[in-house]
Parts: structure tokens; sequence; C-alpha cells
């Protein structure tokens, strides 16, 4: 069967995928009332909006604010974080997973992943641990929930502080706790691709009242600072960022949160369409469900195998090229971080604000070599990611992913992969990759 990529009609034509969330009569109701009430930047949304977000997660405390991102920020400010210390965090993730521990002037420490669902390996964390360790910041990638059980055990060994991000991992539980609430402080975001989106925002959760201060001191102009009375007259206690949230987005978000549950659950069901239908793919290997916990459904983390199929060449480029096949039939497939973060430049340069600061006043003698980090490497150069594939979407849609999915395996002769891979995307083995069988 000939495939679209070499001029055949797209198994999905433009269209089949229709945006998430879907726009219900209680997102317009809210955001109506949001608009017309003359109160624009804080309010009783945003109040709303952090009491109904810690009851729903089970957590004592929330501070919404401006973005994922800011959220992580002050968790490093809730959990104690200061200049120099060191933050353990996974070597492949977001950028903001390791950019907020800059930001708070202190030094991203990587750990490798675990290659089965590319989170933290509990394993490997211990040999990062130095005396100047303060924090683990612990990623639930893609929706599936990390190992807490044993980072939790480390942490508490050695003193740490735990922070979840949790911004792709809503509703997603490890030992049917739902995360973020199982370290001290957790984070998640807002954002538009999230399986709960208000466009933007962030929410931070912790049940440590000294926490959830330490992090509100610096969450406005550095204005409050508990248990002190209200003094008036902008004191700037500490020195703080502008990370409000506004009450339009707030309005939206409370609506959105009534429907989190159901959209969990369809994702779920989707999920288990494409698992069924594409689980004897040669040379596809699909994401597995950990038995420790519940993945949220976000996204659907496929590895192109190219031992499998008899691919010699950078693992790269065939996934590469199955993914353009794939785009091609109409699949939303694509990748997301095709680096790892220690590779990040400003951090492989170790020069976040110039003068090489943080790192130079810090002392640390932190070493940031892509090859230091097999399996974070192999996961970015082999995984593809189905996304959006949420409300309103129906099964048929899966199914057709499905249908796609297999007509483009089962020709990928057709492919000419070195023409159609990227070569600006360099290869595994430029990057340190030394082979599945060296361990580094
Ligand atoms: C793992 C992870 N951490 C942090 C963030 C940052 O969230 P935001 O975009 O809301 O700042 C994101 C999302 O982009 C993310 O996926």
């Amino acid at each position: 069967m000939k495939l679209a990529l070499n001029g055949a009609e797209p198994t999905m034509p433009a269209g089949t995928i229709l945006p998430s969330p879907p726009i219900t009569a209680r997102d317009e109701e809210m955001v109506l009332q949001s608009l017309r009430s003359g109160v624009h930047t804080w309010g009783e949304h945003c109040e709303g909006l952090q009491r109904e977000f810690a009851q729903w997660n089970g957590n004592r405390h929330c501070l919404v604010v401006s973005s994922g991102t800011s959220a992580l920020h002050l968790c490093l400010a809730g959990a104690g974080v200061a200049a120099g210390d060191e933050v353990i965090t996974p070597a492949y993730s977001w950028t903001s997973s390791a950019s907020c521990i800059i930001h708070h002037n202190a030094i991203p420490v990587f750990v490798d992943i675990e290659p089965t669902w590319a989170n933290l390996d509990p394993a490997k964390i211990e040999a990062a641990i130095t005396p100047k360790t303060k924090a683990i910041l612990v990623v639930h990638l893609h929706g599936v929930p990390a190992q807490m059980t044993e980072i939790m055990a480390i942490a508490e060994r050695h003193g740490l502080q735990v922070i979840e991000d949790c911004c792709q991992a809503h509703g997603a539980t490890y030992g049917g706790r739902k995360v973020g609430t199982v370290g001290h402080l957790g984070a998640f975001s807002l954002n538009q691709n999230k399986m709960f989106s208000a466009g933007e925002g962030g929410l931070l959760v912790t049940d440590d009242e000294a926490a959830l201060e330490r992090a509100r001191s610096l969450v406005l102009f550095g204005d409050f600072r508990a248990p002190e009375p209200d003094r008036g007259g902008y004191p700037g206690y500490g020195l703080a960022w502008q990370y409000r949230y506004n009450e339009l987005s707030a309005a939206w978000a409370r609506a959105q949160l009534t429907q989190l549950d159901d959209g969990i659950a369809h994702a779920r069901h989707l999920f288990g369409i494409l698992r069924a239908g594409l689980a004897d793919v040669p040379g596809l290997i699909l994401p597995q469900e950990p038995e420790f916990g519940r993945e949220n459904a976000y996204n659907f983390v496929c590895h192109v195998d190219s031992e499998a199929v008899g691919y010699s060449g950078p693992p790269n480029w065939l996934r590469e090229a199955v993914v353009q096949a794939l785009s091609a039939e109409g699949v939303p497939a694509g990748m997301w971080q095709r680096r790892i973060l220690p590779e990040m430049a400003a951090i492989a340069a170790k020069n976040a604000y110039g003068h090489g600061s943080p790192w130079r006043e810090s002392g640390s003698e932190v070493t940031y070599r892509a090859a230091d980090y097999p399996a974070a490497l192999y996961h970015s150069a082999t995984y593809f990611i189905f996304n959006g594939l949420r409300r309103p979407n129906t099964d048929h849609v899966a199914e057709l992913i499905v249908e796609a999915t297999r007509k483009v395996f089962a020709n990928l002769d057709q492919i000419d992969i070195d023409a159609v891979a990227s070569k600006a995307d360099v290869s595994l083995y430029e990057r340190g990759w030394k082979g599945r069988s060296v361990e580094v």
C-alpha cells in the first residue's frame, strides 16, 4: 500500500483531530461572569481555584501563579534552596526542570533516567549527592509517575527536600496517591497543551505551611511575610518576582477543573485503543503503564526499535523518517525535547547570567557531559509521541491512528530513510552515545 509520504491520500484527512479541550457552556459562563465582574487581576476566581485544586489533588495548600515554570521556581524557594546549593534533576525533561534551579542561583546536578518510563533512575541518585545537595527535583514525565518510594527513602536518608514536577501529570497517581502529594512540594502547569489547561498558569502545592510561606514571600514583589500583619507601604521583604495569576484565566481553570476527571478517563480509554491496536507491530515499542501507579494519559510515548527492523544507521534518522511518514498520513505524531538537559547551551557553557554565573561563585565541581547519560541520550533519539489524543476526539480517531501507524510500519521499505531524515539532527553517536551495550 502506497504511503502518503510518497503521494497517496492520507489515512487521516486534515481536520480529523479536533482541538482540546472542547469549550462547554460552563466554560463560557464562568469566563463571561469574570469578564463582566470588573475584577481582573486577583480576586475570587484565583482564591477559588487555589481552594478547589488543593481539594481535588489532596493537598493542604495551593498557590496559583503565572506558569508551571514559576511554580517550580517557587518550589525551590519553598524547599529552602539557596544560592550555591545543588539540586538533583533528571537529565531528560523540559527546560524548566533545570532552569528553575538556575533561576534560584542554585546548581543543577543531572542524574540519568531509567529506560522504561524515562523518569529519574533511583539507582543512580545517591552517587550524585554531595554535601551541597539540598533537594531532588523529580519529574513525572509524559504523565507517568516516577518511582517515589525509592526517591523518598533516599531523600530521607540524606535529609533532602523533594520537589515534584507534575507539570505533565495532573491526576497521575503513585501508590494510590495523586502526584504532588508524595514529595514536599509540587508544581503543575496550566499551559495550552496540558491535560488541565487554562491557556497559561501554574499551581504550587504543598502540605507544609512554612514551605508555602517561603514560596509566597517571593511570589509578588516580596511584600508578604507571614505571620507579620500587612503594614502596607510595600516593604519588599525578599527579592521577589511578579508571578501573580489573573481572574479571567482562573475562572476558566475553575470551569475546566470540574471536567478534568472525565477528561483523564477519556484519554486513558483512548490509550487503551492504541495499546490494543498496536500491540504486535514489529519495530514499535509501546508505552507500559507501571504497576506502582496510574498514568494520566498525557502523551502516548513510543520508541522506534531500529535493530528490530534491521536498520543500522543512526537511530534518530529512522525515528525522524517514521514520524515524517506518520505525519504525512495525518497522524498527530511528533517529537518534543530532542536534546537532553546537559546539552542545553547555557548549561553546557556553565554560563547563565554572564561571567560564568551561578557556577563560578558556587565553587561547584559539577560536570555536564552528554555521554554520562546514555539512557537519556537513547530516549531522546528514539522516542516519538502521539499527542493531543483527548476530548473531544473519539474512538474513531484513535482507530484511524492505529490504522495509519500499522500502514507506515508495514511499509518502512518504501521510505528512503537517509533522504527523508533531517541530516541537521545530529546523530546520536556524535552526541557521545557509545551503543546500547556500553555502560558509562
Ligand atoms: C515537565 C515540565 N516541566 C515544566 C513545564 C513548564 O510549564 P509552563 O509551560 O507552564 O511554564 C512544562 C511545560 O511546558 C513541562 O512539561
